[in-house]
């Protein structure tokens, strides 16, 4: 695995860039930064380069990839033009951690990218470095994160060291990502034709809360009814992320989360817990937040931002799984935090970590 710093001086073509793209085009694997998490990358042409990402991340092949994009004439190679509402989204959120689902193009992607679906997501991020990348290699980029499956999301190039390295030809190390979240995934259902009654017709269904909340999509797109369908739990009659259905996120410790109106009353279920597994002998970790991490015990305490800016909660929330997995914590007590803005995602990437075990108080 090739290990690239870019560095603020890089000049116009810098080493990195024409290395980096010259392993995408000769069609090998490379984990860059976007703005959510490190994506690994492969043209998403080529099959045998695509099937390389699965076998590195150990990914079951049913689950897509998203199509990465530095321009928007790369759109219209890959993807059935957009609804009008979609190219509003487009407009308004590109570069940026939004995924749009669209039906594919056919003979363009390896079928390995769609895992079989009539449709493909795709998304241009808003990096620096990952524009430069795609536009260099000159190709579509597959790049699910750069994580082995089930595990946190890379937000730093140690997080992907960590997990790939020796199994992937490069990483380009851009430091920390911002958002620390994956993108939010939407799909727009058009209104069915007069006297059809479609109960998905003309709705915007977030597959993956991410980046872009539900509240920026509403005010993007007055009068489409904006639906958020990974948040019900029997999702059975609505459209999904393939992804969402596996175990992702998770620390190697078993992991509960703990929510509540009254924080006193989830702090003391969390130290009680917490309390009752030291005395079983388990080594212990809570996760929770600035403003309530000196009332709590455990062997490890992880603050995790602070609750009046959920944007650094995002942010820190993957290395903060990771950070028990270093420690050794079997034991992971965590506390929920609001559900409102970038609270949805923050919070359906707990639940997940936590296998879904809540304890509501
Ligand atoms: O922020 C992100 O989106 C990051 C960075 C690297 O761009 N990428 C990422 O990719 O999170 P990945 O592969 O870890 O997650 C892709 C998600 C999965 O839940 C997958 O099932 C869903 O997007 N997806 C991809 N193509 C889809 C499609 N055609 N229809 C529905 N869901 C799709
Ligand atoms: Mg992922």
């Amino acid at each position: 695995t090739t290990y690239w710093k870019v560095a603020a001086a890089d000049g116009p073509r810098p080493e990195w860039l024409q290395e980096a793209a010259q392993v995408l085009q000769e069609g090998g694997t490379v984990a860059f930064p976007t703005e959510t998490v490190y994506g690994l990358g492969a043209d998403a042409r080529q099959t045998a380069a695509v099937e390389q990402i699965f076998a590195a991340k150990g990914r079951p092949s049913d689950n897509p990839l998203i199509v990465h994009i530095a321009d928007r004439s790369q759109l219209e190679k890959l993807a059935a033009s957009p609804d009008e509402a979609v190219s509003r989204l487009l407009d308004a959120f590109w570069p940026g951690p939004l995924t749009v689902v669209l039906p594919v193009k056919p003979g363009v992607l390896s079928p390995l990218v769609t895992a079989g679906l009539s449709t493909v997501g795709v998304r241009m991020p808003d990096h620096p470095v990952a524009l430069r990348l795609i536009a260099a290699a000159g190709c579509p980029v597959a790049a699910p994160s750069a994580n082995r499956s089930g595990r946190p999301s890379p937000t730093q190039a140690s997080h992907v060291l960590e997990d790939l390295g020796g199994r992937i030809g490069g990483i380009v190390d851009g430091g920390p990502t911002g958002v620390g979240l994956e993108s939010t995934v939407v799909e727009y259902v058009p209104a069915a034709p007069e006297g059809e009654a479609g109960a998905r017709a003309g709705v915007l269904h977030i597959l993956r809360p991410g980046g872009v909340t539900a509240a920026q999509l509403r005010a993007a797109l007055p009068g489409v009814t904006v639906r958020e369908t990974a948040h019900r739990e029997d999702a059975a009659a609505a459209p999904r992320a393939p992804g969402m259905k596996y175990t992702h996120y998770a620390p190697r410790g078993v992991m509960t989360l703990v929510q509540g109106d009254a924080p006193e009353r989830v702090l003391a279920r969390i130290q009680r817990e917490l309390d009752a597994a030291r005395a079983r002998g388990e080594r212990t970790g809570v996760l929770t937040y600035r403003e309530h991490a000196g009332a709590l015990r455990a062997d490890h305490v992880v603050a995790c931002g602070s609750l009046g800016d959920l944007e650094s909660v995002a942010h820190g929330l993957y290395a903060a799984l990771r950070e028990f997995d270093e420690v050794g914590a079997d034991f992971i007590m965590a506390e929920a935090c609001p559900e409102e803005g970038i609270g949805a995602a923050i919070m359906n990437r707990m639940r997940k970590a936590a296998g879904d075990t809540v304890i509501r108080v």
